[in-house]
């Protein structure tokens, strides 16, 4: 596959979002080794929190259905994520759990048919001086629990209020050359094994 179609999903919608910024850089890591990103503006996914007898009641919500058919249509993702409390964010987690539910249409398949198989990479990003790492180990079980293969490279940017700035700039060589290895690593998996479903 010679271009691989990857996501992008960040935990954050907040518009100053530090892991946005960090997703960013993970991004263009992704395009410079061939891929092309789309990435997935949470403002444009807003869904309610997971709830059994909504779902019975109205099925999927809209936004849902367009998550699963973006995956369909793309090879792997590229996840970012802040750390509340040392997990990964409700956003991230509600926003995947309303993915994974069976596709509309009454098949019974479920939306993890368009996860599985493809390769993830993470990347955390906080003020505080562990970076998100304690989020990243529960993500990382969490995004293979949904089937996806995550890739050992990974980025926790501690700081990233000093290091990481608006203009997209990473003050740290290191820091970046980790943020951009993620995505290549996504890109390059994703060209190796050519999963896309849809
Ligand atoms: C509920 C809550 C819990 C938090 N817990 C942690 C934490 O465990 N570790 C940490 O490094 N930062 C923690 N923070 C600070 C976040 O890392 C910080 O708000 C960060 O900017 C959020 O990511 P964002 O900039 O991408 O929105 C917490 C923030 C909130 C709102």
């Amino acid at each position: 596959m010679a271009h691989p179609r990857l996501l992008a999903l960040c935990g954050s919608a907040r518009k100053d979002s530090f892991n946005r910024l960090a997703l960013a850089v993970a991004i263009t890591g992704a395009q410079r080794a061939g891929a092309e990103v789309t990435f997935v503006e949470p403002r444009e996914f807003v869904m309610p929190l997971y709830d059994g007898d909504l779902e019975a009641s109205d099925g999927l919500p809209e936004a849902a259905i367009r998550l699963q058919q973006l995956f369909a249509e793309h090879d792997g993702v590229i996840v970012a994520t802040p750390e509340y409390n040392g997990f990964f964010t409700p956003l991230l987690k509600n926003t995947l759990d309303w993915v994974s539910r069976p596709l509309p249409g009454g098949t019974g398949q479920p939306g993890t048919i368009h996860l599985r198989g493809k390769p993830a990479g993470l990347v955390t990003a906080s003020p505080g001086a562990l970076g998100g790492i304690r989020a990243m180990q529960h993500a990382r079980l969490y995004l293979s629990n949904l089937g996806l293969v995550v890739v050992p490279e990974q980025a926790a940017v501690s700081a990233a209020n000093k290091v990481l700035g608006v203009d997209g700039s990473v003050s740290d060589d290191r820091t970046l050359g980790m943020l951009e290895s993620v995505g290549a690593a996504v890109s390059k998996l994703a060209a190796a094994l050519g999963t896309r479903a849809g």
